[in-house]
């Protein structure tokens, strides 16, 4: 890739749709944050953290991820993760953000619902003020039963309305195999009734089979990773034709060993086949990368053409949960200097 192309996709107005808000906690973070909550961590340093970044597959990152998140107690430390996320994202020219959040895991540590999203929405309405719009989505933890799910659910009820502005829909993540979106029809059922957002993790390890279940089942308004629908023609079809959107996580895919390397990524394939792709970064503190660092590791791999990258942008704001109005505006911020930012001739 040309240095000029990754400055043209460095400066260019983008959607980030598939981000865990606990994946951008830094090991700086999370010792600082450990300190001041007197929590104790079982590594002893940032750097035998980090040494530990490595992983085999998604549980083996999952085991670490809830482990760093152990050290979120007070809404301040909600503010504090968020504020750094909001930080890294106006750096990349992240125009607008949809951030997960997992609130089983602090529930059970007896930290209420309600704190973890107080503090996220004071960073989030502080990056409006800067430039950066954001929608929150809570996640259901998939190895957690169905009753689980439905108790965070009606927890969370009275949320969804002091933060409808921000809070606008139900996800699904964790481990994936061995959970089937089948395990969560009712609940997505009540927040689809409730007129919620809804996106799943599928197909990440996951067969194809469960993306099928996140469209037929849950009926996601979009699948997150989704890159095994690669071996389904017929559903790589039907996720053209409908244009459900997938959010794909290029590093974290490598990382994790969902591909061997970045060459063998499908994400081009899916892309010439007319799915709605997008890029994103997951847990970028694990993956070695915010937003456009994935941009930056996929175009040059798979030697993306300016042609594609504009799509992948453009299919982050068209796939993002804003009102066409919204949607209108961040198209035309994105049509305005992709136009106009043509790398100076040779
Ligand atoms: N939670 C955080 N990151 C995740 C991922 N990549 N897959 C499933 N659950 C997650
Ligand atoms: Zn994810």
């Amino acid at each position: 890739m040309t240095p000029t192309l990754a400055e043209k996709i460095a400066g260019a107005p983008k959607a980030e749709l598939h981000i865990h808000i606990e994946g951008s906690l830094e090991p700086e973070v999370i010792f600082a944050l450990a300190k001041r909550n007197g929590v104790k961590l079982s590594y002893e340093s940032i750097e035998a953290l980090k040494r530990a970044y490595a992983f085999t597959d998604l549980q083996s990152f999952l085991d670490i991820y809830y482990a760093g998140a152990s050290v979120l107690l007070t809404e301040e430390d909600f503010y504090t993760m968020t504020a750094a996320y909001v930080e890294r994202a106006l750096a990349d020219n992240v125009a607008h953000a949809e951030i997960f959040f997992d609130p089983q895991t602090h529930t059970e540590r007896g930290v209420a619902i309600s704190t973890a999203v107080a503090g996220i929405e004071r960073a989030l309405a502080e990056g409006e003020q800067r430039g950066l719009t954001s929608k929150l989505i809570l996640c259901f933890l998939r190895h957690l039963s169905e009753a689980d799910a439905l108790a965070t659910y009606e927890a969370a009820l009275p949320l969804f309305d002091t933060y409808a502005h921000r809070l606008i829909g139900v996800g699904l993540d964790s481990s994936e195999r061995g959970h089937p979106p089948s395990k969560f029809e009712r609940v997505f059922a009540k927040a689809r009734a409730r007129g919620l957002k809804l996106v799943a993790h599928a197909g990440e390890e996951g067969p194809p089979a469960y993306i099928h279940e996140a469209l037929d089942l849950l009926k996601v308004d979009r699948v997150d990773h989704g890159v095994r629908s690669i071996e389904d023609p017929a559903l790589v079809a039907r996720l053209a034709d409908s244009r459900v959107a997938l959010t794909v996580c290029p590093l974290s895919n490598i990382k994790l060993r969902v591909f061997d390397d970045m060459k063998q990524h499908t994400l081009k394939q899916l892309l010439a086949q007319g799915v709605a792709v997008t890029v994103n970064s997951d847990d970028p503190a694990y993956f070695g990368g915010y937003v456009n660092a994935n941009y930056f590791a996929t175009a040059e791999a798979l030697e993306l053409s300016e042609q594609e990258i504009y799509t992948i942008l453009r299919n982050g704001f068209e796939a993002s949960f804003v009102s066409p109005a919204e949607r209108q505006s961040l198209i035309d911020k994105l049509d305005a200097y992709w136009g106009q930012s043509n790398p100076p001739p040779h």
